[in-house]
């Protein structure tokens, strides 16, 4: 399959990122990062979540997050939600799209959310039909689809039936989610190919962690499945609390830097991009995750 001439990036470092960070951040350097990135032209980010504040302190502010940044028309910023209860959150707060989060693994599910994987798909199922309702858009993501850090290897079949029942409750986008990033080029070819017998491939994203430092190659295994939407975050900031040692999203600078180089287009500023990252690891003190940013920086202090 032809490579996309376009790809759309769905930055997710301000809640991925983030929400995995032990020190509290301040409500106001969320709000500068995320208009840092609508300034770089990131055509989605994914701005907080909804979810129980005993489960992820970092998000707590939510409601803060979404009254505090400025919005660009055009730019969309979903925000994650468990539950009915995070739903009716989100909506106070303003949101016009929302992501359920499922899982292919029962252990994973229970980790993650307390409830079994039909369980969770019986919330999301009253979630997505109110939101629908309501003129929101619903995206669903699916975590450990290509490993599990509870049950190890997990079948396609397990990722095809998730995201068949998310796609009948009128998810737009469903998100391949390789939680740990034990993926390879291999199992994420096989995956895609699995659920675009049932979802066209032009509904599918790829969301990548890059513990294993396979994020970048996964991305572009996607990219020869006719995978054109994909997340990522900033300086690779990120992890989920519930999958212990998995690092941060594969880094939007290394993403976008292997886009410029095949010629796809993303309406993304990489030196923009490259500064809200450094803003970022600024306030967390600790140097970027991405090897792009850094090799950027170097050539330009050269
Ligand atoms: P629970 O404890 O079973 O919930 O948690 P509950 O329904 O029994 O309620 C317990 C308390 O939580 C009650 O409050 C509820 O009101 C409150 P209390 O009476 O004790 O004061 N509550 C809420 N509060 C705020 N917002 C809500 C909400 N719901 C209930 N929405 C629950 C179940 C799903 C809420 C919990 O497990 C949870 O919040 N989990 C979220 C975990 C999470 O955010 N994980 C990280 C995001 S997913 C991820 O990173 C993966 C992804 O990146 C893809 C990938 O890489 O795999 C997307
Ligand atoms: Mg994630």
């Amino acid at each position: 399959m032809p490579l996309p001439n376009r790809v759309k990036i769905v930055e997710v470092g301000p809640r991925d990122g983030l929400q995995n960070e032990s020190q509290p951040v301040p409500t106001a350097v969320k709000i500068e990062l995320i208009d840092r990135l609508t300034d770089a032209g990131l055509p989605v980010i994914e701005a907080t979540a909804f979810v129980s504040p005993k489960w992820v302190p970092q998000m707590a502010d939510n409601a803060q997050v979404m009254a505090g940044i400025r919005r660009k028309p055009g730019v969309s910023y979903p925000v994650l939600v468990p539950n009915r209860k995070g739903l009716d959150a989100a909506i106070a707060a303003g949101a016009e799209e929302v992501a359920v989060f499922g899982a292919a693994t029962e252990s994973f599910s229970r980790r993650n959310t307390n409830c079994s994987v039909a369980e969770g798909l019986a919330r999301f199922s009253e979630v997505c039909s109110e939101a629908i309702a309501r003129g929101l858009k619903v995206r669903g993501d699916i975590s450990v689809c290509l490993g599990c850090p509870y049950e190890g290897e997990v079948p396609p079949e397990a990722v095809v039936r998730v995201a068949r029942e998310l796609d009948a409750m009128g998810c737009y986008e469903i998100t391949i989610a390789d939680t740990i990033g034990t993926g390879t080029t291999g199992s994420t070819r096989k995956v895609i190919e699995a659920v675009a017998k049932y979802i066209p491939v032009e509904r599918l994203a790829g969301h990548f962690h890059d513990t294993y430092g396979q994020g970048v190659a996964n991305v572009y295994a996607a990219l020869e499945c006719g995978v054109a939407t994909f997340d990522s975050s900033v300086a690779g900031l990120g992890g989920c609390p519930y999958a212990k040692g998995a690092t941060g999203n594969v880094a939007t600078e290394d993403v976008l830097y292997m886009l410029n180089g095949l010629g796809i287009a993303t309406g993304v500023d990489m030196d923009k991009l490259i500064a809200a990252g450094d803003f970022i690891c600024r306030v967390l003190g600790r140097p970027t995750h991405s090897r792009a940013a850094k090799a950027l920086a170097a050539r330009a202090a050269a």
